[in-house]
C-alpha cells in the first residue's frame, strides 16, 4: 500500500494519493456489505504488540483481523518476557520466529517503528508511536466525517484541534492528513501545548478556546496526555477546564453548527462535559465505529496489496 516496497503504514504519508482513495474506498465497501470480509486473511496470523494502554484501537484492530479471518495473537507486557525486562529487539525476534503477517504495535518510543522494521520481514502498522504518530485513527477521524458530510473530500472545511496538540500522536497524524483532503486546521491551546511556531507550517493558531472556535466546521478535542509531560507547567486540570474545556454553553455560542470529535479515552470534565460527550452534535460513537472499518481496509490492503 505504501509508495515504497516495504509494506507499512507507520506515517500517513507512507499512503500515496491513490492508495489513501483507495483505502477509504475499501473501508467503505466493508461498512456497507459490498466487500465481505469472510476469509480475505484466511490463514494469516496478525500480532498485536501492545506496550501501551489502549482499549478502542487495540479491540478495533483485533475485532478487524478477526472479521477478516486471521489468526490473532496479543502481545502486552503483562504477562510476557517484556515484564522480565526483554528487550523491544529481542521480543521482536521472538514474535518473528513465529511468522507473523502482519505486527501491528504501539509503543511509548517514537523511534520504536524503525527497530521493528528491522528486526520483521512482515507488514507493520504503527498503532500510536509516542507523540509521534497514530495514522489509524486520522483515518477514521477523516473517514467519520466523509460519511458524517456524505463528501470524500473536505475541503473548505475548518477543522479546530484543541488541547495538548504538541504531546498528540493523534493531532500529529491529523495535520498530515486533514489538509491532503482539503481541510484547513486551526490549533487551539495554551502556548505550552500549542507552540507559535505551527504557524509556519501552515496552520492557524489560537490560544484562547472562544477564539479559536469561531468559524469552525469540526472541533477535534485532544486528552491532556499527563503520561508525557516531562517539565511542562501545565496547572491544574480544573484551571484547564476553566480555560480550554468544551461545555455546551460555549458550543452554542461560538460554534453552534460544529460537529464535536474526541479520539478517546476522554476526561469527562476536563476537555469536554458529559452534556457535550452525549450532545448529538458529538461523533465519538461514529468514530470508534468507523475504526473497525479503516482497520479492516489497512490489513487487507497490506496483506492482499492495493494501489501504490
Ligand atoms: C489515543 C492514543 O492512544 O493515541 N487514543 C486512541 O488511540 N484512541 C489518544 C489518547 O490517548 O489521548
Amino acid at each position: 500500500m505504501a509508495t515504497t516496497s516495504r509494506r507499512r503504514l507507520i506515517r500517513v504519508n507512507d499512503l500515496s494519493d491513490a492508495a489513501l482513495a483507495e483505502l477509504f474506498a475499501r473501508a467503505r465497501a466493508f461498512e456497507t456489505g459490498e466487500a465481505l470480509p469472510g476469509g480475505r486473511l484466511q490463514g494469516r496470523f496478525v500480532v498485536n504488540l501492545f506496550y501501551e494502554n489502549s482499549t478502542r484501537t487495540r479491540v478495533s484492530f483485533e475485532v478487524a483481523a478477526k472479521r477478516l479471518g486471521a489468526e490473532v495473537v496479543n502481545v502486552t507486557p503483562a504477562g510476557t518476557s517484556v515484564a522480565k525486562g526483554e528487550s523491544l529487539v529481542d521480543t521482536v525476534r521472538t514474535i518473528e520466529a513465529n511468522g507473523p503477517d502482519v505486527i501491528v504495535f504501539r509503543h511509548q518510543d517514537s523511534g520504536a517503528p524503525e527497530v521493528i522494521e528491522r528486526e520483521t520481514k512482515a507488514a507493520v502498522i504503527n498503532a500510536g508511536d509516542g507523540s509521534r504518530g497514530h495514522p489509524t485513527q486520522a483515518l477514521l477521524d477523516a473517514m467519520t466525517l466523509q460519511s458524517t458530510l456524505q463528501r470524500e473530500r473536505l475541503d473548505g472545511l475548518m477543522v479546530a484541534m484543541v488541547g495538548d496538540v504538541i504531546h498528540s500522536r493523534v493531532a500529529r497524524s491529523n495535520m498530515d492528513l486533514l489538509p491532503r483532503l482539503g481541510a484547513r486546521v486551526r490549533l487551539v491551546g495554551p502556548s505550552c501545548f500549542v507552540a507559535d511556531g505551527f504557524r509556519d507550517l501552515g496552520f492557524e493558531v489560537a490560544h484562547d478556546l472562544e477564539e479559536g472556535l469561531r468559524g469552525c466546521d469540526v472541533v477535534m478535542m485532544l486528552r491532556v496526555q499527563l503520561e508525557r509531560h516531562q517539565g511542562v507547567s501545565f496547572g491544574s486540570t480544573r484551571e484547564y477546564h476553566r480555560r480550554y474545556g468544551l461545555t455546551k454553553e460555549r458550543l452554542d455560542r461560538c460554534a453552534p453548527q460544529a460537529w464535536v470529535m474526541h479520539p478517546g479515552p476522554t476526561n469527562r470534565g476536563v476537555e469536554m462535559t458529559d452534556e457535550v460527550m452525549d450532545d448529538p452534535r458529538c461523533l465519538v460513537r461514529s468514530q470508534v465505529e468507523h475504526g473497525m472499518f479503516v482497520r479492516m481496509a489497512a490489513l487487507d490492503m497490506l496483506v492482499s496489496g492495493g494501489a501504490a
